[in-house]
């Protein structure tokens, strides 16, 4: 009986300090630095790079892609002292020059394939501060397991 009030209550346990998952990829950086953002979709296509902030309202940023001799052909620039196409690793990047508060927000790129939009996976940038404000999940899944053992011991 004991035995199986423990098993429910780790049980219980368990489930409450599960966070829901979260498919954006997060990046850190601090107001002022550059910062790179890598897109995960072929560079054959021509790739959009969008910026989704808090009230979900997308924007293009720039629109980019390869010439035939490697070199880089930017198509469209939203703001060019702000943003710079690069490639890395065989890959297209989104350079941004001194992250500012608008900046934190949900970037995605795109390439348009057989006529249609694909979408490469999502990075949120934000800064350290965020992160620790995130973290406070932590302290309530620890006051959760105190409250927990606390209703075992009770138990026992
Ligand atoms: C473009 O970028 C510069 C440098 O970051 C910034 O000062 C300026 O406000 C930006 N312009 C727009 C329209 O966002």
């Amino acid at each position: 009986m004991k035995c199986s009030l423990l098993f429910a209550c780790f049980a219980v346990i368990l489930v409450l300090s599960l966070k829901p998952s979260n498919a954006l990829k997060k990046m850190e950086v601090n107001l002022g630095q550059s910062q790179m953002l890598k897109c995960d979709m072929s560079y054959h296509h021509e790739i959009n790079w969008i910026r989704m902030d808090d009230q979900a309202k997308p924007k293009t940023l720039m629109v980019m892609g390869l010439k035939n001799d490697g070199a880089m052909s930017v198509a469209w620039n939203f703001n060019d002292s702000h943003f710079e196409g690069c490639v890395v690793d065989r890959f297209i990047g989104l350079r941004i020059y001194q992250v500012s508060e608008s900046d934190l927000a949900t970037y995605f790129c795109a390439a348009s394939h057989n006529k249609r939009m694909e979408f490469g996976e999502g990075i949120r940038l934000q800064t350290p501060e965020k992160l620790t404000q995130h973290g406070q999940g932590n302290v309530y899944n620890t006051v959760m397991l105190l409250i927990s053992t606390t209703i075992i011991y009770w138990f026992i």
